[in-house]
């Protein structure tokens, strides 16, 4: 024992040796008496019997003496003594920022070779001596984030070289020194976040012709605008949180792109920046004028900052005045309005700014409701103070669980969900009414999972753990009801562990292959559900196989298999057969892509496989199959091409039931209504609240589904791209009877690439379908022979005979007026010329107004 320390001694000793037995007074000897005396944590890298110039950090010349060190973030901490470093006499770059130093030797002032020192982000204290003038080379100095006190030095009008001076962040005092003015090489200027006071030297403004950033902000500086006039290189000037005064008018000069002026004096009427159109609005990236005492009325030229990313103009005395005209501002990402007696409704134009990032109205006068916002970049939103009314839009609301921060508080707001938790309710809705006067959209919400990711994790495991328990309970009382299934099949899948491939699958019209060597290597990604870790395995223990049985349809993209992965998800597989032209990578990025996109209208995805070549999609299942069946009567067990929903695999009652159910209320024309403003919601959500905006390319009624609560949602959004280039064309141009003119014209050269204007044209159709009950193509029209579904009802319409269109089913229910306006919908969404069309959001608008009261 005692040997063994003894021994370790001894080993320490002899690895410290070199560090004091350097030649005195050589570089190597101040850098080794440095680093041991200011008890580096970062000697890995050291080897002190090598030369010095080979040190870590250190950089040397021709003549191997020391001219640069780089220390930075070492752990060196304490007093830096004498006689090391500040004797390095060629040193030209020293870097000891990010450290725990907290004073200088005084033979740092000597080192007059210096054209780089920065010790920013130290423990520095004490005041700057006027030996600084000794760095009279010295390009760059960087102190910031110090505790530096006293005056600035005038003597600092040495520095002639200097190009960047930075010392923010520490307790400097007093006024800024004449001497700067000497400065005329600075580029970049950094004094924020000090005790600066006074005025600034006269001729500031003339002193420095290269200087493009100037940051004062977080001292007590006065002054004016005039201050700053001639500083003909600027590109950055924050003042803000100073003592200016004045007009704000002399600083919109040229080449500023950042002007942040908030939280000062700065006074009198805003408009008046207006008249000075020599200044190139399109410069201008970031604006923040709040927090001063400016009046009058936002000024119009904004509408020119076409580049502006953030505005803030909030806290001033503006007067009364409606929402300042800024719809074109497409790459604001900031917008703070807050405290501007701003008076009407928020623009519908904020949904065009899919780059805002936040978003600040609170206390002001706004009323109407919250309209569509583009939620794409959303993380900030306070609208609190306000008298705004109605409800949050869907898709707002749904995002809201994943944002940082959010206010709703003090408006006369709706409030519809009850997934939030009462203190989410007591701060963001504070004043909110928590009735839920028409169950807009009951599918977001009565099943009452939260939206929360972690939540919804956690249940998933929680429910997924319960069944588990629960199967088991079954299996181990022999029980063999139907309800076990999934237990059953995950023992099968148990004894199946080892399958190997290439597997095969015959359908009625298509073999498919999935070339796959393992089944238990291929993963199946569950979006919501990562730790279950699912493989190709499971799925084709969830299908039997891909068994015919389990066969749901054959849809145009491949065949569609129904099927309950193990913990009882039940899902639709939909294998995209005909392969693709994209690299596993990129199609697994975009079904990643497409996982994301959620919307109470849309049937989400619920995952994904890549088995060899194909790529299978993973659907929630619907279970009250799509809408197509549903209106043209087809008796159960009657499949058509993409039918999910008339399945012959097991007889559930409840399903019957819930079909029944579900063709009742099929003569409603509320009922018919719902089903085209769900669907128009969904599209519209693709098209504008998703960037880029996604085309559906196949809108028909079969691509509408019903789920468990007989809400409208629409499928199958997105695969064209995956399914591939080579199919490109067929699929675009879509189904039989839903295909816009565009695409049948024999026109020469390329094929017309599908627009969201074709995904109207689809929709216009789904909805004459929707009212008169009737197939796009091949049904009885009368009178028409040879017709469309499309070409007679827009001639009934053409003639104002649209009411003769009406399915008889819905017809006389003393609503027939509303529904020969959705006709008239119909007929703008069918229009030959795309841009006559209106876009799904107009849609949405206009079927809204015709919405159908309760009990209608
Ligand atoms: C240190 O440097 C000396 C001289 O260059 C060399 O002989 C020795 O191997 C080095 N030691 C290590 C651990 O690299
Ligand atoms: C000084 O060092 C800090 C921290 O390493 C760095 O962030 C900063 O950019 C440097 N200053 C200059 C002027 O290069
Ligand atoms: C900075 O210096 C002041 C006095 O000059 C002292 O009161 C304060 O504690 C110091 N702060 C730090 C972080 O050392
Ligand atoms: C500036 O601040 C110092 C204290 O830091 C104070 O003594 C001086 O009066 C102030 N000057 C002005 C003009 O406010
Ligand atoms: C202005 O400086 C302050 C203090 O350093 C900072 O908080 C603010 O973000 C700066 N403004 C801009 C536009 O950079
Ligand atoms: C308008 O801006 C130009 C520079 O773009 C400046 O020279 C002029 O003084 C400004 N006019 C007023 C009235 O501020
Ligand atoms: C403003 O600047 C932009 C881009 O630098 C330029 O294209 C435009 O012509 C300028 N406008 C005026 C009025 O000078
Ligand atoms: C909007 O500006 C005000 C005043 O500067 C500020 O208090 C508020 O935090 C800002 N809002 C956001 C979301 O940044
Ligand atoms: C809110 O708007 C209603 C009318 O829409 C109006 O009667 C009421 O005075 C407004 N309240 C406030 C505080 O502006
Ligand atoms: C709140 O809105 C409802 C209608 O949504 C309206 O009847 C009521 O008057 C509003 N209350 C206030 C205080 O504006
Ligand atoms: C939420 O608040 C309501 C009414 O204040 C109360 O009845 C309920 O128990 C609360 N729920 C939770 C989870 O605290
Ligand atoms: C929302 O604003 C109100 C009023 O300003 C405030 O009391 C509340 O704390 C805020 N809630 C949140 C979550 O920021």
């Amino acid at each position: 024992m005692g040997l063994c320390f003894f021994g370790s001694i001894l080993v320490l000793a002899l690895f410290f040796r070199p560090l004091t037995c350097q030649q005195p007074n050589t570089d190597a000897f101040f850098v080794s008496d440095f680093m041991q005396k200011m008890g580096s944590t970062s000697s890995q890298g050291f080897n002190f019997s090598a030369p010095v110039c080979s040190w870590q950090g250190v950089f040397c010349d021709a003549k191997q003496r020391v001219t640069g060190f780089v220390a930075s973030g070492w752990g060196l901490s304490g007093v830096i003594p004498d006689t090391t470093i500040g004797k390095l006499s060629k040193l030209q770059t020293l870097d000891l920022s990010n450290n725990k130093i907290s004073s200088l030797p005084s033979d740092l002032w000597s080192l007059g070779s210096l054209k780089t020192l920065n010790l920013s982000f130290n423990q520095i204290y004490g005041s700057l001596p006027n030996n600084i003038g000794n760095f009279g080379l010295l390009e760059s100095l960087d102190l910031s984030c110090n505790n530096f006190s006293g005056a600035i030095p005038e003597a600092i009008s040495s520095l002639v070289s200097l190009q960047v001076l930075k010392l923010n962040q520490n307790g400097l005092q007093l006024s800024v020194p004449w001497g700067i003015l000497n400065c005329q090489s600075l580029v970049s200027i950094d004094l924020s976040s000090n005790q600066l006071n006074g005025t600034l030297p006269h001729g500031f403004g003339t002193a420095f012709p290269k200087l493009k950033t100037l940051n004062l902000a977080r001292n007590d500086i006065q002054g004016k605008a005039s201050d700053f006039s001639e500083l003909k290189s600027i590109t950055y000037l924050n003042i803000s949180g100073n003592l200016f005064h004045g007009s704000v008018m002399g600083f919109f000069q040229e080449p500023l792109e950042v002007i942040d002026l908030s939280q000062n004096h700065f006074s009198g009427h805003i408009s008046q920046v207006q008249f000075n159109s020599s200044f190139n609005w399109s410069h201008l990236v970031y604006l923040d004028l709040s927090e001063n005492l400016l009046s009058g009325e936002i000024f119009h030229y904004l509408y020119h900052a076409q580049n502006l990313e953030h505005l803030n103009l909030a806290h001033n005395r503006f007067s009364r005045q409606e929402f300042p005209l800024i719809g074109t501002l497409l790459g604001l990402q900031y917008l703070n309005l807050s405290r501007n007696s701003l008076t009407g409704h928020i623009p519908t134009e904020l949904l065009q700014m899919s780059s805002l990032n936040a978003l600040d109205l609170s206390a002001n006068h706004l009323t109407g409701q919250i309209p569509l916002l583009s939620i794409k970049n959303l993380q900030i939103l306070d609208v609190s103070h306000n008298n705004l009314s109605g409800q949050i839009p869907i898709p707002l609301l749904e995002k809201l669980p994943w944002m940082e921060r959010f206010n709703f508080s003090y408006n006369n707001l709706t409030l519809c969900a009850s997934e939030f938790s009462n203190q989410t309710l007591q701060t963001a809705f504070i004043g909110s009414s928590n009735d839920c006067p028409i169950a807009a959209n009951p599918g977001l919400f009565k099943r009452g999972v939260p939206n929360h990711r972690g939540l919804k994790l956690a249940l998933a495991l929680t429910l997924s753990m319960v069944c588990l328990l629960v199967g088991l309970l079954f299996l181990a009382f022999g029980c063999r009801r139907k309800t076990t299934m999934w237990a059953v099949k995950q023992n099968s899948y148990k004894e199946e562990q080892n399958i190997s491939g290439p597997f095969s699958f015959q359908t009625d019209s298509t073999t498919w292959v999935a070339d796959v060597k393992q089944a238990t290597s291929v993963p199946v990604v569950i979006f919501e559900k990562p730790l279950l870790n699912f493989t190709f395995a499971d799925l084709l223990s969830a299908t039997s196989h891909f068994e015919r049985g389990t066969l749901l349809a054959e849809g145009r993209f491949g065949p569609v298999y129904r099927g309950f992965l193990p913990g009882g998800i039940h899902v639709a597989v939909k294998v995209l057969v005909h392969g693709s032209t994209m690299t596993d990578q990129e199609a697994a990025r975009e079904l990643e892509y497409l996982g994301r996109i959620k919307h109470p209208n849309l049937v989400p995805l619920t995952g994904y496989c890549l088995a060899g070549d194909q790529r299978i999609a993973i659907y929630d299942y619907m279970e009250n199959g799509n809408f197509q069946n549903l209106l043209h009567d087809l008796p159960l067990g009657v499949q058509t091409t993409e039918d999910w929903s008339t399945d012959t695999w097991e007889e559930d009652e409840n399903n019957g039931i819930q079909n029944v159910g579900s063709e009742g209320l099929l003569t409603t024309w509320r009922f018919r209504h719902k089903i085209a403003l769900g669907t128009a919601r969904a599209l519209a959500f693709l098209h504008h609240g998703c960037s880029p905006p996604i085309i559906h390319r196949d809108v028909k009624a079969s691509s509408v589904y019903l789920d468990s609560n007989l809400e409208p949602r629409l499928s199958d959004f997105g695969l064209a791209k995956i399914f591939g280039n080579g199919l490109e064309d067929e699929i675009s141009r879509g189904s039989p009877g839903y295909v816009p003119p565009e695409f049948l014209q024999p026109e020469t050269g390329s094929p017309k690439a599908p627009t969201p204007k074709s995904d109207v044209y689809g929709f216009g159709v789904v909805l004459f379908e929707l009212i008169t009950g009737k197939k796009p193509i091949e049904d009885d029209y009368p009178e028409e022979k040879e017709a469309t579904l499309v070409s007679w009802v827009r001639g009934l319409v053409r003639k104002n005979e649209g009411s003769r269109a009406i399915d008889p089913k819905i017809c006389g229910t003393g609503l027939d007026a509303q529904m020969e306006e959705a006709l008239k919908i119909g007929y703008l969404c069918t229009a030959d010329l795309p841009s006559k069309r209106p876009s799904m959001q107009q849609i949405v608008g206009l079927l809204k107004d015709i919405e159908p009261v309760a009990n209608q």
